[in-house]
């Protein structure tokens, strides 16, 4: 799998030309030295926004990662939003991903249904699977298609961060709340399977709106839970589309939870659906009916109502109901 740099890339003299980055996740072509998170051995390269941000970004994760025995005393006595910002997301998904490894165990949602809704590897083209908003990486071990390469991006460096540790092997605790006000922490103890798993999992903080990857590039692309997670989804479906080779599979779950903050109330797409539709059905026909957001893709399989539960401290869970949909896109590049 090849990273290209996000800088550059664009449509010269009316051709479309990207430059893959160097070893040292720098581009030969416009000189843009990319930051990078290094774990043990595991290097996470930051490949979006400003890179001296990335690079204090990538400071501060450092930082996060070797405190997290005692996460409220790293954040007492400051007022620096990217530190509070950072250990927030990590407290709220290291545990929804990783909870069941916990010693003592915290329950998370069974995501069984993953590996059942996962292309097989005999029906995919060549490439590689890339897992687009993979949070801490939970996800990961039910995505395994062990001739496969794995790819797993996400924005947050604090979460791939938590990833990069656990594949360096790191004897790493999990973070998680009792109280609303307070960030406790566990002893965290991965089967090897799941550290193998991540271990052989290449990991990107990147943004899922301009993935540093080259078109046509993957053999699957799965975002779960992220289409309502980012600014423009219906960018989000385009690069989906976009990033997948002629055969590939996309795999998509969301529950269409819209906030304003998040996704501008312009770009939410339950805005163009029809109102005397059911919802699932109106948002298939958005993506794949005639004249939809995704003209190279088919349906081949979707279901209403699977649960995701995420606890946002012991006393509180959110409970959501995802729309799934597998999706194939043509053989033939049209
Ligand atoms: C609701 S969480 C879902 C995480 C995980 N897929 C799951 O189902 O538990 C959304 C994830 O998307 C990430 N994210 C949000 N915007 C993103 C973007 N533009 N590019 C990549 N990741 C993004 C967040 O950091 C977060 O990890």
């Amino acid at each position: 799998m090849r990273l290209v740099c996000p800088a550059c890339r664009g449509f010269r003299e009316g051709v479309f030309s990207s430059t893959e980055l160097d070893a040292d996740f720098a581009c030969p072509r416009c000189d843009t030295h990319w930051p990078a998170l290094a774990v043990g051995h595991v290097r996470v390269p930051v490949l979006w926004g400003d890179p001296e941000l990335g690079h204090r970004t990538a400071h501060a994760t450092r930082d996060l990662l070797a405190n997290l025995q005692d996460i409220d005393g790293w954040l007492a006595g400051t007022n620096d939003l990217q530190r509070t910002e950072l250990a927030t997301a990590l407290a709220t998904y290291a545990p929804a991903h990783w909870g069941p490894y916990a010693v003592p165990a915290l329950p998370v949602t069974d995501l069984a249904w993953v590996r059942e809704w996962a292309p097989a590897s005999a029906d995919l083209p060549e490439g590689p699977v890339l897992v687009l908003g993979c949070g801490p990486g939970g996800e990961l071990p039910y995505l395994d298609l062990p001739d496969r390469e794995l790819v797993a991006l996400d924005a947050n460096l604090a979460l791939v961060g938590y990833a990069a540790a656990l594949a360096a092997g790191k004897a790493v605790r999990l973070p998680w709340r009792r109280l609303p006000s307070r960030i406790e922490s566990r002893p965290l103890d991965l089967p090897p399977h799941v550290r193998h798993v991540l271990a052989r999992t290449r990991l990107v903080c990147g943004d899922a709106l301009d993935p540093p990857f080259a078109p046509e590039s993957f053999a699957a692309v799965v975002a779960l839970n992220l289409l309502d997670s980012v600014q423009d989804p219906a960018l989000l479906l385009g690069q989906c589309e976009a990033l997948l080779a002629p055969g590939g599979v996309l795999l998509l779950a969301s529950p269409y939870h819209w906030q304003d903050a998040v996704t501008p109330p312009q770009h939410q797409l339950d805005r163009v659906l029809p109102a005397d539709v059911p919802q699932q059905q109106a948002m298939e026909q958005l993506v794949v009916g005639p004249g939809g957001l995704l003209p190279e893709m088919r349906l081949e399989r979707s279901a209403d109502g699977i649960v995701w539960e995420v606890a946002v401290h012991a006393r509180f869970s959110a409970r959501y109901l995802l729309h799934v949909m597998r999706l194939r896109k043509s053989a033939a590049t049209i």
